[in-house]
């Protein structure tokens, strides 16, 4: 069977007292298992806001989103960070790793999180892809912004989610970068299945994609 998220009249009101502002409005979308698929817009128009409730981040003020038949919305805040773990990769665009941890166990800590075992030869082969196999002993301020970016989707990667989602992921590096990045996590999604779903302001990013979504004040175009 085929693994879809599926946005079923969702709406996100920030500080609804007095009135909120509704960053997100009516939204229904789809987005089929292994795609890849872009998200672009305004600053403002509410993409960050979109990838944050289908990660589990924020809650919805209305709607439904279901991953499969799964309703991520129903679940309290630790079944929600649960399935998170499980299922969901983020890729921040400041990167967020932990200062105090070496690459190779910035890279771990989703299997720490999780109390698995750590898949020493998945992650081999994830650092090998991403090309920072001779970094791991290193701490992340020794790296340029380039290279922590890759250490964060190796990160997101590590627990094999189903989904990536990735905002702005390459809006600190400069546009040599950003592309390398870009295509790193592109091929990494297609080689291993993941759907993938990204913020941009780039047209030329965007292109790469299977789908190009827009975001207009909180509404898809
Ligand atoms: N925590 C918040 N509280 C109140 N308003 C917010 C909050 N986060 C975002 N907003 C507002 O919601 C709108 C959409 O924000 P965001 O999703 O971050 O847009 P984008 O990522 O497209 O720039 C913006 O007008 C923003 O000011
Ligand atoms: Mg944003």
């Amino acid at each position: 069977m085929n693994q879809n998220i599926r946005l079923v009249d969702v709406s996100k009101l920030y500080g609804t007292s007095g009135g909120g502002f509704p960053a997100l409005k009516h939204v229904n979308l789809t987005i089929p298992k292994g795609e890849i698929c872009a998200i672009v817009g305004a600053s403002g128009a509410g993409k960050t806001t979109l990838l944050n409730v289908m990660s589990c981040l924020t809650d919805v003020t209305e709607g439904e989103i279901f991953f499969d038949d799964t309703d991520i919305t129903k679940m309290n805040g630790k079944e929600a960070s649960d399935y998170r773990l499980h299922n969901i990769g983020f890729v921040f665009q400041k990167y967020q790793l932990m200062p105090t941890l070496n690459i190779h166990d910035n890279i771990c800590l989703p299997y720490v999180l999780a109390k698995e075992s750590v898949d020493e030869a998945y992650v081999t082969q994830l650092v090998q892809n991403l090309g920072i196999e001779s970094e791991l002993e290193k701490m992340p301020d020794q790296l340029s912004g380039g290279q922590q970016q890759r250490v964060a989707i190796a990160r997101a990667l590590a627990l094999k989610p189903s989904v990536i989602f990735a905002d702005e992921p390459t809006g600190n590096l400069d546009s040599q970068n950003g592309f390398k990045t870009m295509d790193l996590l592109i091929s990494c999604a297609k080689e291993l299945g993941h759907t993938l779903v990204f913020v941009t302001h780039n047209e030329t990013l965007a292109a790469m994609a299977d789908r190009k979504i827009e975001i207009v004040d909180g509404e898809i175009a």
